[in-house]
């Protein structure tokens, strides 16, 4: 079994969930839901955004599992940002994804206009109080955005998903999120599988273990939710089998140092820049 960290609010969430971005929409994407679940996975973080809603939720629903054991994430695109285009976007992903609630939704990117963003914070709240959504979060945040939610809304994020493994780290926004309980989720955990580095060689050799399953072991142990994508059954269970050893701290301290401060993704500004202009 996966453990879990518990949120803010109570809710109980898998420490490591598949990530899907690039998992075809199509019976490829039931298949990968299924093998996850038997490797003991029970969180799929989806997007509108990854055009794959329709046939994970089929894969969700199908996979042998009850509905209320899953936990799946999906987030609103950028080109939803506001009150009403939040609600409308989240009702079509409910529509896509074939599922009568959501149990964690994200705002995918900021943006610059804070007002928008302040918006669909605000239908956020609203879609968990009336109980389609059990965890409202955000994705790309950093320390100032998340300050300005918590001042201008009722309910603070629970989750802030962000780049970060060993190679880059941004310890403002963590150390931020740490100190005000919102849950860290780590996307590009495993930094495409480049783990090419002494720390985290060193401790694969000790602990008879490869480089990815001692990141994720380094991320569970910071307390940071973690969503590895692979299609592959073998890395899916690679991935989630790091319940039987510890990292010393001195090979957690290494592992943390490995930090380039360079991220390997988008960054929240240029990206949403790049956005706007119409070039996704
Ligand atoms: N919120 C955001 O803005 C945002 C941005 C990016 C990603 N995400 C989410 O985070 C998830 C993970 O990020 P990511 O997909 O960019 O990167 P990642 O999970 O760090 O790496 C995935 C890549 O590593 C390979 N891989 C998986 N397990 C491996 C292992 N044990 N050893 C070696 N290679 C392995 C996969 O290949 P195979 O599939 O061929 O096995 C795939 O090419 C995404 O799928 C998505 O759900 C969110």
């Amino acid at each position: 079994m996966i453990p879990c960290f518990k949120l803010h609010n109570g809710v109980e969430v898998p420490a490591i969930g598949l990530g899907t971005y690039r998992i075809p929409n199509d019976e490829e994407a039931v298949r990968c839901v299924r093998d996850a679940v038997a490797a003991g996975y029970r969180s799929i973080d989806t997007a509108m955004f990854y055009h794959n809603e329709e046939w994970l939720g089929k894969g969700v629903r199908e996979c042998g599992v009850p509905r209320e054991e899953m936990y799946v994430t999906t987030k609103l695109w950028n080109d939803s940002h506001g009150y009403e285009p939040a609600l409308k976007a989240f009702a079509a992903s409910l529509r896509r994804l074939g599922l009568t609630y959501v149990d964690e939704y994200l705002i995918h990117w900021p943006g610059f206009d804070v007002e928008a963003f302040v918006q669909t914070w605000k239908a956020f709240e609203t879609l968990y109080k009336d109980g389609l959504v059990r965890v409202i979060g955000v994705s790309n945040f950093m320390d100032w955005q998340l300050k300005v939610l918590m001042e201008r809304c009722e309910i603070k994020p629970m989750v802030n998903q962000i780049e970060t493994h060993p190679l880059f780290q941004p310890a403002q926004a963590i150390r931020f999120c740490r100190e005000n309980g919102i849950q860290v989720e780590a996307w590009r955990p495993i930094a495409h599988g480049k783990l090419d580095r002494g720390a985290l060689l060193d401790a694969a050799k000790k602990y008879g273990k490869t480089p990815a399953q001692i990141t994720m072991r380094w991320h569970y142990q910071n307390g940071c939710r973690a969503i590895p994508k692979t299609t592959h059954k073998e890395r899916m269970a690679e991935n989630v089998d790091i319940f039987d050893f510890s990292l010393t701290e001195r090979e957690m301290e290494r592992i943390t140092n490995l930090n380039t401060y360079v991220r390997t993704g988008e960054s929240p500004d240029e990206f949403f820049l790049t956005v706007k202009r119409g070039s996704v």
